[in-house]
Parts: structure tokens; C-alpha cells; sequence
């Protein structure tokens, strides 16, 4: 499966990720803030342009396990302002999980929520998936926000599951069936 590009909403781009994002892509994900709730540390400069250089390569699925990661291009600033994904976790099971990282300087805009819809869309009907799950920290609270407007369902919350940086870590999972989807269309 691979859409046709650009995916487009009311403000944004979606495409694949090309060289020349670097810099924009840079911008955002070596922010230590950014990746607070995520696994991985803010990656340097380097580790960036090898992500990047992943990223690429992610613009159709073709198997369970992939990932399709989208660079999220706003035209009124000209850059790309984050980044979304779609990962499809099990063709038996028409299972997916979406996920997304903003620049703090393009964040409270609502461009994330119109970008991680795209994800839903895509994944729903597109792919034909059934489930499409979302998962966070609790403390990150923009994150289950934005799930909570996409009209996701808190389904889970898991109490000091594993170490998170040291720490105990919580987790909330959060979901939407298709048909939740169809009927909030
Ligand atoms: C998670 C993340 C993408 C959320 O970003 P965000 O800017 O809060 O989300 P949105 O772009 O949807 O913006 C929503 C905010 O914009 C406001 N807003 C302003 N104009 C809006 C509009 N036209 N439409 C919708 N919302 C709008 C909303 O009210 C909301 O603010 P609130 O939460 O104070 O009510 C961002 O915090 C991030 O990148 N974090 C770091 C990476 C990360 O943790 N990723 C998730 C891992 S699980």
C-alpha cells in the first residue's frame, strides 16, 4: 500500500521524507524536550541524518512490522513542521498504532491532530485495518489530547509496567475500531 502523494488536509502536506528535510527535521527532533516521553534520547546531528535516512525509506507498506513515516510540510512556514506514522502491527489481525512528533515552535496549532487523522484515514481506508491504537506516558498530556480529539478511547492504563528512564513508568493505550471510525465520519 502506498498512497499517493501529497496526501493533503486544509493547512498541511503529508509526503515522504527527502534529504533535503534535514535541517527542519533536525530542528525538532534533537530537542531534549521532544523526546521527554519517548524511549530514545534526542539524537544529534549524525544520528538524525540516519534516521532521516530510515525515514525515507518508509513511504509505503508492504508488509506487518513496517512503518510509514510521513513528513508533515506546512506551506505557510515553508518546512516541515513534524512528522507522523502509521505501523502496521499485525495483517492477521488488522492491527495498527499511530504516532507523531512536532516542532515546539508549530505546536497549539492543531496541525498534529489534522496530520495524525491523515494517519487514521490511511490506516482505516486504505490498509483496512480494523484497530489503530495510540500509546503514551500519562504525563504527556498533549499526546493523549490529541488522541482524546481524534475520538480515540482511553482502553488502558498500565501502572508502573517497566522502567522508563530510570523510573517506573505508566502507560495509557488508547484505540479506535473502524466502525468507531466510520461512525464518527
Ligand atoms: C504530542 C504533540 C504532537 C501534540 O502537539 P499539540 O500542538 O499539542 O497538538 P495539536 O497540533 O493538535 O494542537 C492542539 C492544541 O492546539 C490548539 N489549537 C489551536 N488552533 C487549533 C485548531 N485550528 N484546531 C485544533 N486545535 C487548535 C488546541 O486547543 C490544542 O491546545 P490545548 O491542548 O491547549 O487545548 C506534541 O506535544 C509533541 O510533538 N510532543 C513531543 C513528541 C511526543 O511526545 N510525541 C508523542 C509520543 S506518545
Amino acid at each position: 500500500m502506498r498512497p499517493e502523494y501529497p496526501l493533503k488536509t486544509d493547512r498541511l502536506l503529508l509526503r515522504p521524507f527527502e534529504e533535503r528535510d534535514l535541517d527542519d527535521f533536525h530542528a525538532y527532533r534533537s530537542l531534549p524536550d521532544v523526546h521527554r516521553y519517548l524511549y530514545n534520547e534526542a539524537p544529534d546531528r549524525p544520528e538524525c541524518e540516519e534516521l532521516l535516512a530510515k525515514r525515507i525509506t518508509e513511504d509505503e507498506l508492504t508488509g506487518e512490522g513496517q512503518r510509514l513515516a510521513l513528513a508533515v510540510y506546512w506551506p505557510e512556514a515553508g518546512r516541515v513542521v513534524g512528522d507522523v506514522v502509521l505501523k502496521w502491527l499485525s495483517e492477521a489481525d488488522r492491527q495498527g498504532e499511530i504516532g507523531y512528533g512536532f516542532n515546539p515552535d508549530f505546536q497549539g496549532k492543531g496541525l498534529a491532530t489534522e496530520a495524525a487523522a491523515v494517519m487514521l484515514k490511511v490506516g482505516f481506508e486504505q490498509l483496512g485495518l480494523h484497530r489503530i491504537i495510540a500509546q503514551c506516558d500519562p504525563r504527556n498530556e498533549p499526546s493523549w489530547r490529541l488522541m482524546e480529539r481524534l475520538g480515540m478511547r482511553r482502553e488502558a492504563h498500565f501502572r508502573e509496567f517497566e522502567i522508563f528512564k530510570g523510573d517506573w513508568g505508566d502507560l495509557y493505550v488508547y484505540a479506535m475500531l473502524a466502525e468507531e471510525y466510520r461512525t464518527l465520519k
